[in-house]
């Protein structure tokens, strides 16, 4: 295990009808006005935009608002949502939503602070020193964003899909009503699951020895996002697999798992964000087709982790760890390709001109990963996997 430190500031508040405790924190933490952030309109349509108003008026937050957050958050709204802040004067963000939501928040609390452009935060020319307050009603569990430092945004003209992380970003509170979350789509809460399971993968194979608690920690994650997720595929609206779900989700990217690590991979993020930034599609279907195909790719250079992570996520015990490691990546691959997630680059509509087109965009942020560090060539035959499964 490596030396760490391990701060996470965000308070966090988990439950059945603790939205109507919003307004109450922002209060509490001396804050009269705020833009409040959110989406294409599911909180309008699942009554979570009612209950933050009414929590807001009733501890008589003011508040001006920057709507239409889209999937896979864009640099523009971003501008528009800084402009507006400044305008108004608020003194916090309160971002009502997924990751994408709050991921465009964070970039707007840091660019309110910025004379620059925020994109550079993004580029790696300015790490982000100053950032409004961010208060956070979480309404998809999937990236952990209510309690990290990350933000993903992506720049619409050049297609670049880039992250910056800050401490600054960790929302000072965030709630998570898991109920809010019975009005989503199958669709997303299997994207949401996934993308749980690929952050605790890509530290669960960074490469790092002797992490038996930390690697205790991610199989029992990844074992709870398959078990809650099969429920809610049959019953979306019971209580305890939300919750379970929703709480996995956020401790697989919130530090917990990070402590006494390398880091973590992140060599499939960055391949899946090129994935979603050229194609526009959702974050968890693009790592069902590249998490997959990354570790097919570097199985053999790790079989004993492999072998163990077949054991105890499947069951898989054969006694010889090459099978092992085959069988559960051939077991997880099927896993979401049962609960209709695309396993191939094929699936989305991509042909095999485009491999080209994301090995040029992928490349701009090699080299990557910790297990195996990965350049160009490396690159183009990993999408030239996830491209033929
Ligand atoms: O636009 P709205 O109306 O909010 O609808 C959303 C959106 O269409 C809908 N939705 C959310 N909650 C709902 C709901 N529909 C009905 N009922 C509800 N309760 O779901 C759709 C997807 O939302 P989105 O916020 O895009 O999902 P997610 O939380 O998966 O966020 C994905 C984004 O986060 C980035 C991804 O790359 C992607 O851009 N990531 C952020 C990370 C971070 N900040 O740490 C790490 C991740 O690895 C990831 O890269
Ligand atoms: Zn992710």
């Amino acid at each position: 295990m490596k030396n760490f430190v391990f701060h996470n500031p965000t308070k966090l508040i988990f439950g059945k009808e603790t939205i109507n405790e919003i307004g109450d924190e922002i209060k509490k933490c001396g804050i009269k006005k705020v833009l409040l952030h959110y989406g294409g309109g599911s909180i309008k349509n699942n009554g979570v935009y009612e209950k933050v108003l009414k929590s807001l008026k009733e501890n008589n937050i003011e508040w001006v608002e920057v709507s239409g957050v889209k999937p896979n958050p864009r640099l523009s709204k971003v501008y528009e949502g800084i402009e507006v802040a400044k305008k108004n004067n608020v003194e916090g963000i309160l971002a009502v939503g997924g990751g994408s939501v709050i991921d465009s928040a964070k970039a707007i609390a840091g660019g309110f602070y910025y004379d620059g452009d925020i994109w550079d935060a993004y580029s790696g020319k300015y790490f982000i020193k100053k950032a409004l307050p961010l208060f956070t009603v979480l309404t998809i569990s999937a990236t952990g964003s209510e309690m990290n430092g990350n933000s993903v945004i992506t720049k619409e003209e050049t297609k670049q899909k880039w992250a910056t992380s800050s401490k600054e970003l960790y929302p000072k509170v965030s709630i998570i009503d898991p109920t809010a979350q019975f009005s989503l789509p199958l669709k997303q809460t299997v994207n949401g699951a996934v993308d749980a399971i690929s952050h605790v993968m890509e530290y669960y194979f960074d490469g790092t020895k002797d992490t038996e608690i930390q690697d205790q920690i991610a199989e029992g994650i990844i074992r709870t996002v398959i078990f809650s997720t099969e429920k809610l595929l049959k019953d979306p609206k019971n209580y305890e697999a939300r919750a379970n779900l929703a709480w996995s989700a956020t401790l697989a990217l919130n530090g917990l798992l990070r402590a006494g690590s390398n880091g973590g991979d992140w060599a499939s993020h960055a391949l899946e964000h090129s994935v979603s930034a050229l194609f526009d599609i959702a974050h968890g279907e693009g790592l069902a087709i590249i998490f997959p195909a990354w570790l097919e790719y570097v199985k053999n250079e790790y079989i004993e982790k492999f072998d163990r992570f077949a054991k105890e996520i499947f069951n898989i015990d054969t006694g010889n760890s090459a099978i092992d490691a085959d069988l559960g990546l051939r077991v997880l691959k099927e896993w979401y390709k049962r609960i209709g997630q695309p396993v191939s680059l094929k699936e989305i509509g991509a042909t095999e001109k485009d491999i080209e087109r994301l090995v040029e965009n992928a490349v701009q942020s090699s080299p990557m990963g910790k297990l195996k560090k990965l350049e160009e060539e490396e690159i183009r035959e990993i999408y030239y996997i996830a491209f033929n499964n």
